[in-house]
Parts: C-alpha cells; structure tokens; sequence
C-alpha cells in the first residue's frame, strides 16, 4: 500500500518525505486555504513547490465546476509538472473531465466518493485513482472501511485497473484498516502516519535494552 500525506503544508511534506516511507500528496482547495494559499499564481506556484520536494504523485484539485473549466485548468496543472495528478470530483461534468484527461494521457484522481456507484462510474472513465472518503463516511455512522472493502471486490471482479486511494483518514486505526481491506493508497495526516509508531512496548523494551548494555559495560 501506498502512503500519501493529505496536507499542503510544506514543513509536514518535509518531514514525512524525510521518513523515506512516502510515495505522494494529495491536497484540495480547504487544504491550499488552510496555509494562505490564495490567488491562482500563488496556487500554481505552490504546487510547484510541492512537486520539488516529492517524486511521487501530487494530486491537485480543480476549482471549476463546468467540464470546459475542468479541462482548461486540469491542463495548467498537469503542465506545471510530471507528476501533478489532476482532482476532479465525483460529478457529471466531472466524470466527463476524467474520460477526457484520460484519453490525452493526464492522471487523475476523482475525489468525493461515497459510494460503490460512484467507484464504478470514476473506473469506467479511466480515473488514475478513486479517493473513497472513509471518515467522513464514518461522520455519519456508515462504515468507511466497508465502503473500501466493497469497492475493492468489485474492482477486482471487473479487472478495474483504477488504484483504491482510501481518503479522509483520521486515525492510525484507519490506516490499518484500509491496509487489510486491500486499498493500493492510503492518504493521511502527518499525525496519523506518526502515529503508527507508537507502542508502549517498544519504549518499555528499548529501555531496558539500552539500561542492560550500561550494567555490562561496567
Ligand atoms: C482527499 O484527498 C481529501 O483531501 C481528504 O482526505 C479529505 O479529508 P477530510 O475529510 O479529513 O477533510
């Protein structure tokens, strides 16, 4: 399974991509706006930075709605470079805009998906990746992790070839789920990637390893 940082912040990008376990970013308008990011310059431009730091896949979100607006802004941020993965939500239009991208060799990324219909639907247009968003499936007391376990199924019956990128991630927990549920990514907070460190018992053991090798040392 893949591991993304879902976070436009530079210094948690950093920091997840010096652990060397990352393989992507994804990022969405709340995000870009949750650091400043405003004015489509300084948006591009941000982007930008994002690609510097990570090899792998950066997922960037358009902001239009219409398929001709997907489209002309999808292209300025595929130009921008080679692994921008253009966002586009779970619409009509926007189904469309992935067909389209699809067919002229951009990736995409369909986000806002709540349903195995959806998941069909983002399949057949040739999306690059599904973003099923579990916690927010959780928020309102279904169940993220089947809504992923079920799409993995049926991706698997069909032969999809779209990767299962599990989003909305909000606990360790999550992310383990989603492993064992067969998601190909999952993308999360930097807190719940560091999260996965912890164990009460690995700080209990190095202790004692570490206070062993001082006896014998004396
Ligand atoms: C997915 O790509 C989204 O950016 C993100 O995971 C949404 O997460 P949230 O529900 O915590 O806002």
């Amino acid at each position: 399974m893949k591991f993304f940082i879902d976070t436009a912040n530079l210094d948690q990008i950093k920091e997840a991509a010096d652990l060397g376990i990352l393989d992507g970013v994804t990022t969405n308008p709340s995000l870009m706006a949750k650091e400043g990011i405003t004015g489509d310059k300084n948006i591009l431009a941000h982007y930008k930075k994002i690609c510097e730091i990570v090899e792998g896949d950066v997922s960037a979100e358009v902001i239009a709605t219409d398929f001709s607006g997907m489209i002309s802004e999808g292209k300025k941020l595929a130009s921008l470079a080679e692994n921008i993965v253009v966002k586009v939500p779970m619409t009509r239009d926007g189904v469309k805009a992935i067909s389209y991208f699809t067919d002229h060799g951009i990736n995409t990324n369909c986000t806002l998906v709540f349903s195995a219909g959806q998941a069909i639907l983002a399949a057949k247009a040739g999306a690059t990746y599904l973003s099923p968003f579990v916690g927010r499936v959780d928020d309102v007391t279904w169940d993220g992790i089947k809504l992923i376990e079920e799409i993995v199924s049926i991706y698997s019956i069909q032969g999809y070839i779209t990767e299962i990128l599990a989003a909305s991630i909000r606990s360790p927990l999550h992310i383990v789920q989603a492993a064992k549920a067969g998601a190909d990514v999952v993308t999360c907070p930097l807190s719940s990637i560091l999260g996965l460190f912890n164990h009460p018992l690995t700080d209990i053991g190095l202790a004692k390893f570490l206070e062993d090798h001082k006896k014998a040392a004396k």
